[in-house]
C-alpha cells in the first residue's frame, strides 16, 4: 500500500515571515494522521522560518523546489542537497516544468541533481510531463518514457525506491484546465510499466506517483479516487491554507481514516 502524498509547491511565493504565519496556520488548521504524508515546498528562503513555525510536534514535511548537484564550491546562487537537509527537508522537487523551460534544465542534468538527492537522503520528487503539442501530436508516451530514461539513467532500483514521481502536462499546470483523471490514469500506468520494464515489478508497484497541473478542492476527490493516482503536487491551490489543508482532508477521507 503506497501511502498517498499531498505535496504544495509554492513557487516563488511568500516571503520569510510570510511563510511563518502561513505555516503556523497549517498546523493549526490541518489533521495529520500516519495514513498521508504532507510536504510543503516553500523558497530556499523560507525553509528555515517555516521549520521553525511547523514546530517539532508536527508531521508535516519540508521539500526543497531545487538543488545543484554539486555538494558546495563555486556555484553563485545555488543550494546544495546538505543545505536542504541542514535546514529539515526530507524531499526536494526536481525537474520542474518551470526549471526545465525557463532555465534549460534537460534530463542529463536532472540525472545528476537526482544523484545528489540520492547521496544525501533527500527524497526527490521528479516531475515529468509533455506539451501541448506533444500531446496533440500523439506523442506523450514518448516524451515521459524519454524524461525518465534521461534522468534516471543509472540507478539501482534501491536508489529509486527513494523516488516520488509527479505527472505534470505542462499544459495543465497554472492554467485552470487539468487533465482528466483518466488522461491522467493512462499516463501514470505508462510510468509503471516503465519502470516495471526498466527495473522491477516491485519498483514499479512500490512507486508513489503523484498527479499535478490545476488541481484544486473541488477536483482533488475525483484524481485520489483512483488507485493509480496516489497523490497531487499542487502549485496555486497551496498558496492558501483552507485549500491546500482541504485537499489533504480529501486524501485523509480516501484512506479512510
Ligand atoms: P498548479 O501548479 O497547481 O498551479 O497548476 C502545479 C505545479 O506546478 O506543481
Amino acid at each position: 500500500m503506497r501511502t498517498p502524498l499531498i505535496a504544495g509547491n509554492w513557487k516563488m511565493n511568500k516571503t520569510a515571515s510570510e511563510a511563518a504565519t502561513f505555516a503556523r496556520e497549517l498546523v493549526q488548521r490541518t489533521i495529520t494522521s500516519p495514513a498521508i504524508e504532507i510536504v510543503i515546498a516553500p523558497p530556499f528562503t523560507a525553509l528555515d522560518s517555516v521549520r521553525h513555525a511547523l514546530g517539532t510536534s508536527s508531521s508535516i514535511g519540508l521539500a526543497g523546489q531545487n538543488l545543484h548537484w554539486e555538494d558546495r564550491g563555486a556555484y553563485t546562487g545555488e543550494v546544495s542537497a546538505p543545505m536542504l537537509k541542514d535546514l529539515g527537508c526530507q524531499y526536494v522537487i526536481l525537474g520542474h516544468s518551470e526549471r526545465r523551460a525557463l532555465f534549460g534544465e534537460r534530463d542529463d542534468v536532472i540525472q545528476k541533481k537526482l544523484a545528489a538527492a540520492f547521496r544525501h537522503g533527500l527524497k526527490p520528487i521528479l516531475c515529468v510531463g509533455e506539451s501541448l503539442g506533444e500531446r496533440e501530436a500523439g506523442r506523450t508516451t514518448e516524451i515521459i518514457a524519454g524524461q525518465l530514461k534521461g534522468s534516471l539513467a543509472g540507478f539501482t532500483a534501491t536508489q529509486l525506491a527513494m523516488l516520488t514521481i509527479a505527472y505534470e502536462p505542462v499544459w495543465a499546470i497554472g492554467t485552470g484546465k487539468a487533465a482528466s483523471p483518466e488522461q491522467a490514469i493512462s499516463v501514470h500506468q505508462t510510468i509503471r510499466q516503465f519502470l516495471q520494464r526498466e527495473w522491477s515489478a516491485a519498483l514499479a508497484q512500490g512507486t508513489r506517483i503523484l498527479y499535478g497541473g490545476s488541481v484544486t478542492p473541488q477536483n482533488a476527490s475525483s484524481f485520489l479516487a483512483s488507485d493509480e493516482i496516489d497523490g497531487a503536487l499542487v502549485g496555486g491551490a497551496c498558496l492558501q491554507t483552507e485549500s491546500f489543508a482541504s485537499i489533504a482532508d480529501l486524501a485523509q477521507k480516501r484512506t479512510g481514516h
